[in-house]
């Protein structure tokens, strides 16, 4: 054995291992899928379909997989699946699972279906992170009971499993588990509550109780409103479990959800669900934006399974059959080996993808196998046979152009870009300030008030003036494209780094529309220029006011936004772009300074940027070549325009300085010049409206380039932009949820009373104390009821009272017990006992011999009732009450005595779990 042991390297060495250990039922029971198997197999299958596309050379030696769950830092993003049964595995059960979940430092998931009480797997790894599954049961109760229990014991989320309205149920399965019915004895604590149903339903034997475990576990009549109900009794987060559609994740979303796990319940509900790794992509563009976290379980074996689920949009995976794999193996060591395997092949994974972190994997790297087998460009055969001339000039095209152009040191006609980082370099900046006009003084930028919100701090909607035109201009040169103008731009533009934030340092290029549906851009445009080779961002970059990078006070022209809403134009040096007093939140740079102060300083700028470095000729080229054009500025108001010109590099478009008369005459005042070219590209609503010019992977079309910074152009964001996550941004104002208050939605308050101090107040009303009721918690709870939302029924008999908030009994005279039930004492002796007590005093003193006698003659006649009535109760209880049932014996051991029938009852309920 320990040499087998030492042989256990991969996920799959664990299953050969655990196959030769665990009973076949056992291992049955745990590998198996619904009907036919397919989903099963196809959610480990459907992995290989997928491909890492690696990049090199990226400097990955500081690598970390640390990552948060729901605002829980984990060390890496690989949970524990809820998993039922796992004492078939171990005889420590579930305690033994999260000693070895402690071990590996990681997250499990804990299954309500566990043979170990939620405090006892809390008990057993203290400070443990652990997340409670549990289903919509059909008794609320039963539900709350479970929260409440997972509340105690300081679990830090609830998961509910949406994906079993019915059971899953295998016949093979079951026929397999009733050959082998002792592996199965295991005791399901967590039912064991004290609630009315589960009370009832023990008290009426086992094959009853496990009855009412299934009965409650399926419940085919539960909605999003049970969500909805579930996140009004708890404070815990809330992770949907069983999602594989966008439209269940927009509906999961609608019901305020934290999280979705997107899972297929192991292929063990449905044969035909997706792979939950095909799905994955889908739901989490479904929830795009909404602040829901997205994880994944199902088939993952390998590292390079976690990577590519992560790649494909998870936050985190978890994983169900390897971790009892592990179990069975080696107990909590197997369970934390599995733990460990997977981490570093994850690790392994990242660094030859070239990628320093989970967060920081390119969306475009995970990519589907058909990616590769798209149509290459046709052929001379396949295309019919071009006409030669074709041939001929295009080659002859190909040669003057390469003669023509690459001699030129900054400018690749491939990229469109000059470089503009070398611009500059020898003092351009301060030869603005020297050599240009007398007005404007040694300014070599421009600030001018931005167009501002109204009194009350509302954005003037429309934010937008969005217009397309077609102009044909006296040069000849023609202007299709786009023009839109911006309200409070302080409050609705952002820059935006290449996918998410990190995009710049990560040297990441995505399309513009990809970045834009980060954040919900209404109008997206590209930005700033980079390197094509590297994928590094140029200038100056700040995104939100976070300073992304500086460029060492080597400038192009910049355009920023500062935190006072006005508007920068123009050439910054370092100390300019780090002021603190009123920073930039916005801030990027261009190529060309078009128009300033409502001036053509084409001319002019050109000079400024072209350092003794740059060759003349590349720069003239550049601003006078036909081109598509991007650029942004202002107009009088302050409000921001951005202008998109249609075009191909040398054969359409416009020159900058005919870019810069025709901004003019649209009413711009400043504007600066940004990446255009095959760059250019401007969305509208997550739609690409321009015409964008670089070819497809097939020449036919034309594709959108993947490009670094963007303007985006969205609603008036709130401070803070999520309102603390307890109301939701609205034209930028905070509207509160309910019982939330203040502008920016941080002050709790329910109603007039705010939970009369018997209560806290939480986002869904008072939690009142057991003991009251809500909604302020003034009313005490209604006779026969106690404890935490009056949902417990009290027990006293004989008529007690109990107690609203611990339910103990205040029984009448004459009944004694926890719920009244001992009549033991006669009245007559309690009288004797109490005139005994109270009297004593004075019956020596003063009536000694009257009292003497009563007391005698009382005494007598109680020791001849007492005896009657023993007398009664004994020839009652033999003869008329049955005194051996067979279910003497403890709950725990209750499955070694059950009948075959009740067996079959367990085994429908454990097949389907
Ligand atoms: C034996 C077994 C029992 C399971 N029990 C539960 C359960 O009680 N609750 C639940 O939500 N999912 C349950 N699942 C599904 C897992 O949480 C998870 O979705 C699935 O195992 C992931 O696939 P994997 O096993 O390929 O990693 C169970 C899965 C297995 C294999």
């Amino acid at each position: 054995m320990a040499d087998e042991e030492d042989q256990l390297f991969t996920v799959e060495d664990y299953e050969k291992q655990a196959r030769k250990i665990l009973p076949p039922a056992c291992m049955l029971y745990y590998s198996s899928g619904r009907d036919r198997g397919w989903c099963l197999k196809e959610s480990t299958e459907a992995f290989s379909r997928y491909r890492i596309r690696n990049r090199v050379l990226q400097g990955i030696s500081h690598r970390s997989l640390s990552t948060t769950v729901l605002g829980e830092q984990i060390q890496y993003p690989i949970g524990i699946a809820p998993t039922a049964v796992h004492a078939a595995a171990h005889p420590d059960a579930e305690a033994e699972t999260a000693r070895g979940a402690a071990a590996a430092d990681t997250l499990m998931v804990l299954s309500v279906d566990s043979h170990t009480a939620i405090a006892d797997v809390s008990a057993a790894a203290p400070g443990g992170l652990r997340w409670m599954q549990t289903y919509l049961f059909k008794d609320r109760l039963l539900t709350q009971h479970i929260v409440r229990e997972a509340e105690r014991a300081g679990f830090k989320a609830l998961v509910i499993t949406v994906d079993s309205p019915v059971s899953g149920l295998d016949s093979k399965v079951r026929a397999a588990l009733n050959k082998d019915a002792a592996i199965f004895a295991f005791r399901m604590s967590n039912f064991e509550a004290d609630i009315p149903s589960s009370r009832a339903a023990k008290a009426e034997g086992d094959t009853r109780y496990v009855k009412y475990v299934h009965q409650m576990q399926y419940n085919d009549s539960a909605t999003w409103e049970d969500i909805r109900w579930i996140k009004s009794i708890t404070n815990l987060p809330i992770v949907c479990k069983g999602i594989v559609s966008a439209d269940s994740a927009r509906e999961a979303a609608d019901a305020g959800v934290d999280g979705i796990l997107v899972s297929a319940h192991g292929g063990r509900q449905s044969d035909v669900a997706p792979a939950p790794i095909d799905a994955l992509a889908e739901v989490v563009d479904a929830v795009r934006g909404r602040g829901i976290e997205v994880y994944m379980d199902g088939g993952i074996r390998t590292g390079t399974d976690v990577f590519k689920a992560l790649g494909r949009g998870a936050r985190a995976v978890f994983v169900g059959r390897p971790i009892l794999w592990g179990l069975a193996c080696q107990g909590s060591k197997g369970v934390s080996s599995i733990l460990e395997i997977l981490r570093s092949e994850l690790d392994n994974a990242l660094a030859i993808s070239g990628c320093t972190s989970p967060d920081c994997i390119p969306s475009d790297m995970v990519v589907h196998e058909s990616e590769y087998h798209r149509n290459p460009p046709k052929s001379r055969m396949e295309s019919g046979g071009r006409n030669p001339c074709f041939h001929f000039t295009a080659i002859v095209s190909l040669m003057v152009y390469l003669c023509f152009f690459v001699p030129l040191a900054f400018w690749s006609p491939c990229e469109d870009v000059v470089t503009p980082n070398e611009l500059g370099k020898n003092g351009s900046h301060q030869q603005i300030e020297v050599c240009q006009e007398i007005k404007y003084g040694n300014v070599d930028h421009h600030t001018q008030k931005a167009h501002h919100w109204d009194q009350k701090g509302r954005v003037p909607y429309p934010i937008t003036d969005l217009n397309y035109f077609y102009d044909d201009l006296p040069s000849g040169e023609r202007a299709p494209g786009h023009i839109v103008r911006v309200n409070s731009p302080a409050r609705t533009v952002s820059v935006l780094e290449p996918f998410d934030s990190g995009g710049c340092t990560n040297h990441h290029r995505a399309t513009v529309d990809s970045t834009a549906k980060q954040d919900n851009c209404l109008v997206a445009v590209n930005a700033g220029f980079f390197n094509p080779r590297s994928g590094a961002c140029y200038g100056n970059v700040v995104s939100n006011g976070r300073l992304v990078q500086t460029n060492g006070g080597l400038q192009n022209a910049h355009l920023g936004i500062r935190a006072d809403g006005t508007l920068v134009f123009g050439y910054l040096s370092e100390e300019n772009v780090l002021q603190t007093e009123n920073p930039f939140i916005q801030l990027v740079g261009g190529v060309g300074w078009l128009l300033r102060d409502g001036e053509i300083y084409v001319e002019e700028s050109k000079k400024a940027e072209c350092g003794d470095t740059e060759e003349a000729s590349s720069v003239d080229l550049f601003f006078n070549m036909l081109s598509a054009r991007v650029a942004v500025g202002s107009d009088e108001k302050g409000r921001l325009v951005i202008a998109v010109i249609d075009g191909q590099t040398l054969k359409r478009g416009l020159s900058l300085l005919s870019f810069a008369k025709w901004l003019l005459s649209h009413g711009v005042t400043n504007a600066i010049n940004f990446d255009g070219g095959g760059s250019a590209t401007f969305v509208v609503n997550g739609t690409i409206v321009n015409h964008p010019s670089d070819p497809c992977h097939d020449i036919t079309y034309r594709c959108p380039r993947q490009v670094s910074t963007i303007f985006c152009v969205h609603e008036p964001r709130c401070d803070p932009r999520d309102c603390n996550n307890h109301g939701d941004c609205i034209q930028g104002e905070c509207r509160c949820h309910a019982n939330w208050h203040g502008v920016s939605c941080d002050q709790l308050q329910c109603g007039d009373h705010n939970c009369s101090g018997q209560g806290i107040c939480n986002r869904d009303g008072c939690r009142c104390d057991a003991g009251y009721l809500p909604p302020d918690c003034t009313r005490t709870c209604p006779s026969g009821w106690y404890g935490q939302d009056c949902s417990y029924h009290c027990d006293c008999g004989h008529g007690g009272s109990c107690d609203p908030v611990s339910g103990e009994c205040a029984c009448l005279p004459g009944y004694t017990g926890t719920i009244c039930q001992e009549t033991g004492e006669s009245i007559a002796s309690r009288i004797i006992l109490n005139v005994g007590l109270v009297s004593g005093k004075h019956l020596l003193e003063d009536q000694l011999p009257v009292l003497l006698i009563i007391a005698v003659a009382v005494a007598i006649v109680s020791i001849f009732c007492n005896f009657i009535s023993l007398c009664f109760r004994y020839s009652c209880t033999c003869t008329t009450v049955p005194c051996d049932n067979g279910y003497s014996v403890p709950r725990k051991h209750v499955h070694q005595k059950i009948s075959t029938k009740q067996m079959d009852l367990f085994d429908e309920f454990k097949s389907s779990t």
